[in-house]
């Protein structure tokens, strides 16, 4: 069911758009990022991790897979864009993360480990548009 859509012309734009959306989060909540390199799926998890309070610079976790931040909620960014296998990322013990109710997730590449996703996540699609623009939809299962 989509739950909300928004085009915007900017990075920025983005990002606010994102801090607006972090503040419908719970704790709980897992976000899929799913778009194209370059979509602007880093600079989403930036803007939710700036609604949910995070005052350190959130960087890309592509080497680490995941990086973890304290806000209002614990906010818990993975990027699987670089495994070769769902077994490393089995290791990570992805359910602790999922089930933590102090915690928001979200995940760039997670159709990488399709098998290791929790039925209750949030789904963003960021679809580039012509230029700057990118059309953003919000889905929940
Ligand atoms: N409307 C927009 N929303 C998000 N990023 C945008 C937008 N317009 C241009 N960009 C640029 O697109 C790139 C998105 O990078 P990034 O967030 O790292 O993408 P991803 O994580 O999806 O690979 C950045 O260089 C950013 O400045
Ligand atoms: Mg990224």
């Amino acid at each position: 069911m989509v739950i909300c859509q928004q085009i915007t012309h900017s990075a920025q734009q983005t990002q606010q758009f994102a801090q607006q959306f972090a503040q419908t989060l719970h704790g709980g909540d897992v976000i899929l990022l799913k778009g194209d390199l370059g979509a602007g799926k880093t600079h989403f998890a930036k803007g939710l991790a700036a609604g949910l309070g995070v005052d350190d610079t959130v960087t890309s976790p592509t080497f680490a897979l995941h990086n973890s931040y304290q806000g209002r909620l614990t906010f818990n960014h993975f990027d699987f864009y670089r495994i070769d296998s769902s077994e490393e990322v089995e290791l990570l013990g992805l359910d602790e993360f999922f089930y933590d109710r102090n915690a928001v997730c979200a995940i760039e590449w997670s159709e990488r480990v399709a098998d290791l996703l929790p039925q209750h996540a949030i789904t963003v699609t960021i679809d580039k548009l012509d230029g700057d623009g990118r059309q953003i939809t919000v889905e929940r299962n």
